[in-house]
């Protein structure tokens, strides 16, 4: 006799039921026993999904923060970088030895972490909620870098981070906006600044990371170095540059003993300018490579300028 599947299934299951009740009739506390582990092992699996409990550490996080919101009013909200874009801020601010580094708006100190434990630096994160610096600080403790990071409970917009020489964050555009006089004016020349997410407007980055849809963005601090220069060349040549500055780009016109010339190159990273000046159209020009320090430029490698150049006071006509 040929028999259909749909058949031979009906006649598995009957055989099976026919088992179950056999078992359940000898072993009837087993079965009891059995039916209540499955009941209780259900409800743990579904009671999130009813009961609108959060599945995930961030979600946690909101909810946290949703019940018990800060008394003091944020100017972003918590959104945690995710990890593969932490590793690209730190990898992009190229940290040594020496880097202190700031997150502003350091949340569950996801950065900060990561600064201390992947390049061993001291790292501080400022966050005017209480309950992220509380979870921010658990984490240092369970990575074991706490003797390596501090978290500040302060408002960004006004706490100090002069200190710095890399200052990271994950804010808004406006909030950005409103943070660059104070980054331009507070931190050394040379700081880098790197952004998740958001630009600064009209200072454009020095250099931008796009992956998977994402932007990172990284300043250079420049040094100030608007207004008139002079200085001698080895030949006993008196250049002078009238430079003009808005963030790290620089214009301007040079003159040699008096007459005026070429200037054909300008380049400022941090505290490093690089001019180059021709004597006239087509001679080959000289370059000046200048580390500003103490306000004076001073030559970055010895050759054509034999003296620092100094500000000249500005003209009053
Ligand atoms: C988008 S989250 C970024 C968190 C973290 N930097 C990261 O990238 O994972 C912004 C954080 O800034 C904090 N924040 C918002 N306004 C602030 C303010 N005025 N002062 C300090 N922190 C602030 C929020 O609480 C939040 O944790």
């Amino acid at each position: 006799m040929i028999f259909h599947p749909v058949c031979a299934t009906i006649v598995q299951f009957e055989q099976a039921i026919t088992r179950l009740t056999f078992v359940a009739e000898q072993h009837p506390l087993s079965v009891l026993l059995f039916t209540a582990v499955l009941f209780f092992s259900l409800c743990w699996v579904v009671e999130p999904y009813i009961s609108g409990a959060p599945l995930f550490r961030d979600l946690s996080f909101d909810d946290y923060s949703a019940e018990e919101p800060p008394h003091t009013l944020l100017d972003v909200p918590f959104v945690p970088s995710d990890e593969k874009s932490v590793d690209a801020m730190l990898e992009l601010a190229a940290l040594g030895p020496k880097d202190v580094l700031y997150d502003l708006g350091s949340g569950d100190g996801r950065i900060v972490v990561a600064a201390a434990k992947d390049w061993d630096i001291r790292a501080v994160g400022v966050e005017m909620d209480p309950l992220r610096n509380e979870e921010a600080k658990e984490y240092a403790e369970w990575v074991k870098v706490s003797h390596l990071v501090s978290f500040v409970e302060d408002d960004l917009l006004s706490a100090d981070f002069s200190e710095a020489t890399v200052v990271t964050m994950y804010l808004l555009h406006s909030v950005n906006i409103e943070l660059r006089p104070r980054l331009l004016n507070e931190l050394k020349p040379g700081t880098r600044v790197i952004s998740h997410a958001f630009d600064m407007g009209a200072w454009r980055a020095d250099e931008r990371l796009q992956f998977s849809g994402v932007n990172i963005y990284k300043w250079i601090i420049p040094a100030k170095v608007a207004g008139t220069w002079e200085w001698k060349r080895a030949d006993g040549k008196v250049c002078r540059v009238e430079l003009e500055q808005e963030f790290q780009r620089i214009t301007g016109k040079a003159w040699l003993d008096g007459k005026e010339v070429f200037l054909t190159k300008t380049k400022l990273r941090g505290d490093e300018l690089d001019l180059s000046i021709s004597d006239c159209e087509d001679s080959y020009p000289i370059s000046y490579p200048m580390r500003f320090v103490d306000n004076q430029l001073r030559a970055r490698v010895p050759g054509e300028q034999a003296t620092s150049a100094i500000r000249l006071p500005n003209k009053t006509t």
